[in-house]
């Protein structure tokens, strides 16, 4: 198999408060072709572990350890040279898409940016590229002189997507990227990410509360619980024998394919037992 990223002993911390672990010793590795699916509830961390994938945390937080993509160790890297990387090799959806279009640029133009910066794309070439793009997104090429307002969520959802994939990264770091669409779009969604994935042999980390997603796509599972990830394993385990109390109370929330499990508020008495160290 295949290593794309490698991160070990990651901790980040607020500058001023250096002995507030955001996120805690985390390590994990990810590998072409497969998807890991980051869980865990709000403020666990999640997108802290992603930003800093990226060289995107804000400069009030500090970050120490190892990260290394294709043997690179990126987290060394000044911001230019990062910025090769961004976009390029990494391609990221954002938890918030609606924000991330540029509302006065044509949807084509914002899928072509990182074509022409990276590939140096121009004129035809990059055109049918775009068309090419929005085709494997499933939606029309015309619309490519279309505004983001112009379009419905799940469009402008597939246009994040395309302009992520763009430059076919080997690593695609998806945020909640259905979070804020309806069930129907989402699974269509889920599905182009999942086929983009085996087409390009891309590795691909995908953060989501949503069990049912991790369910459809995962083929292994990190849990994380206040920075710190208290579970691993592939989805069969992870769903079928959950091993740390935490994750048990999070599958406990998932109502059932017949929905009928009764949904229950999460227990943390085990916390005070030692659970986590
Ligand atoms: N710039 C910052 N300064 C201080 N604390 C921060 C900063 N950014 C995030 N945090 C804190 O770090 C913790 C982890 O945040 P993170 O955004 O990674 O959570 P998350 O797991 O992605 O949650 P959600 O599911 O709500 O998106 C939270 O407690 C958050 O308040
Ligand atoms: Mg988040």
């Amino acid at each position: 198999m295949s290593e794309i990223l490698s991160i070990s002993q990651l901790n980040i911390t607020p500058k001023n408060d250096i002995h507030r672990f955001l996120v805690k010793q985390v390590n994990l590795k990810l590998n072409a072709g497969k998807t890991t699916c980051i869980v865990g509830e709000s403020g666990s961390g999640k997108s802290l572990t992603a930003l800093s994938i990226m060289g995107l945390l804000s400069n009030q937080l500090k970050a120490t350890g190892n990260i290394s993509f294709q043997g690179l160790a990126i987290n060394q890297l000044d911001n230019q040279s990062m910025q090769t990387i961004r976009g390029a090799k990494i391609g990221m959806i954002f938890q918030e898409p609606m924000t991330s279009l540029n509302p006065v640029l044509t949807v084509g133009y914002q899928i072509g940016e990182p074509l022409t910066t990276h590939l140096g794309l121009k004129g035809e070439a990059l055109r049918s590229r775009i068309a090419a793009l929005l085709n494997q997104v499933g939606i029309p090429p015309e619309r490519a002189d279309s505004y983001p307002d112009e379009l419905s969520g799940g469009q402008r959802q597939r246009v994040m997507i395309a302009m992520s994939i763009a430059c076919e990264p080997a690593l695609l770091i998806a945020d909640e990227p259905t979070t804020a669409l309806d069930v129907t779009v989402q699974a269509q969604v889920l599905t182009l990410l999942d086929e983009l994935k085996t087409r390009m042999n891309m590795a691909m980390l995908f953060i989501t509360h949503d069990f049912g997603v991790v369910a459809d796509i995962a083929d292994d599972v990190i849990v994380m619980f206040r920075g710190e990830i208290v579970e691993t394993g592939t989805r069969e385990q992870v769903l079928n024998y959950p091993q740390h109390p935490y994750t048990q109370a999070l599958l406990d929330c998932v109502p059932d394919v017949q929905g009928l499990k009764t949904l229950k508020p999460i227990d943390y008495a085990w916390l005070n037992h030692g659970a986590i160290a």
